[in-house]
């Protein structure tokens, strides 16, 4: 399908997804981006790295309002990894108060449009008082249907991995467990966000081709979506342009072609 550069706009972006979803699979439910590029950002325009990462909350916001407004059921960013304690203390800092001002500012507005927060990652690296903003944010917002927003911090995917292991080794120390019983769902019902649709689509800006750690386990059966946009610059549009890629790509899940095509769906 020929999607027309000239297009630009909402209405445009209403027009080619429609078009998109008529004759191609349907919209991904869940959506997670890895949000890179804020450094380079800034660097580009002689400024320091922490302002790019001030520029990166509008991209955070215009991201949530998109993922609301086209109905994606769970989108999952990843704002710090567990590699990112690495950084000089000077930009973790502004990172984690960035974090904080943003909790404050934001969740009344999260909830008011019927979003759902919730923060995966391990939290015992956190100040108290921030653990605390985050898990009154998690509660004020547990009924929303709308978007499940995932903000990962201080998350890895192999530290997912593990704590479900060890999730997993305690219960079955306490008799609630049979190992003969772990299977890829049961132990997959332990690692972050196993409430919530399957990760559908991975979005990396900044030009990277990588994965950094992010949802080792969850992104087994996902479309991979890489552009060089850094992540200030990531509007609706660059949004839409990655959903309109992957409304376009055939997903086969081990079958082939033949097998998945709609011709063939209902036929055993
Ligand atoms: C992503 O942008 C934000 C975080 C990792 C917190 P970067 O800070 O990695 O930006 P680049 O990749 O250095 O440009
Ligand atoms: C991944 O970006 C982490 C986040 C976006 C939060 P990084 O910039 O930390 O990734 P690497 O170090 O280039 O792999
Ligand atoms: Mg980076």
């Amino acid at each position: 399908m020929a999607i027309k550069s000239s297009m630009r706009g909402t209405s445009a972006i209403e027009d080619s997804l429609s078009e998109a979803s008529l004759t191609e699979a349907s919209l991904p439910q869940h959506v997670a981006i890895i949000m890179d590029g804020n450094g380079r950002w800034a660097q580009k325009q002689g400024k320091l790295r922490t302002f790019g990462h001030k520029a990166g909350v509008d991209a955070v916001r215009s991201s949530v309002r998109y993922a609301r407004k086209k109905g994606i059921k769970a989108l999952t960013l990843f704002a710090f990894s567990s590699e990112n304690w690495k950084r000089p203390k000077d930009e973790v800092k502004i990172l984690m108060q960035l974090f904080n001002l943003v909790l404050s500012s934001e969740v009344k507005k999260l909830n008011k449009n019927n979003i759902r927060l919730n923060v995966i990652g391990d939290l015992s690296a956190f100040e108290q008082k921030l653990v605390s903003k985050i898990r009154k944010a998690e509660d004020l917002t547990k009924n929303n249907t709308a978007l499940t927003l995932n903000i990962a911090a201080n998350y890895g995917g192999r530290w997912d991995i593990v704590n479900a292991a060890k999730k997993i080794a305690e219960d079955a120390k306490q008799g609630l467990v049979n190992i003969e019983d772990i299977s890829e769902d049961s132990f997959g019902a332990y690692t972050c966000m196993s409430d919530l649709p399957p990760l559908d689509l991975m979005i990396r800006t900044g030009g990277d081709h990588r994965v950094s750690n992010f949802l080792l386990w969850q992104c087994a059966y996902a479309e991979f979506y890489f552009c060089e946009t850094l992540w200030p610059d990531f509007d609706e549009q660059k949004f839409n342009d990655a959903i309109l890629d992957f409304c376009q790509r055939q997903r086969r899940f081990g079958q082939t072609g033949e097998q998945v095509s709609p011709e063939n769906q209902g036929q055993g």
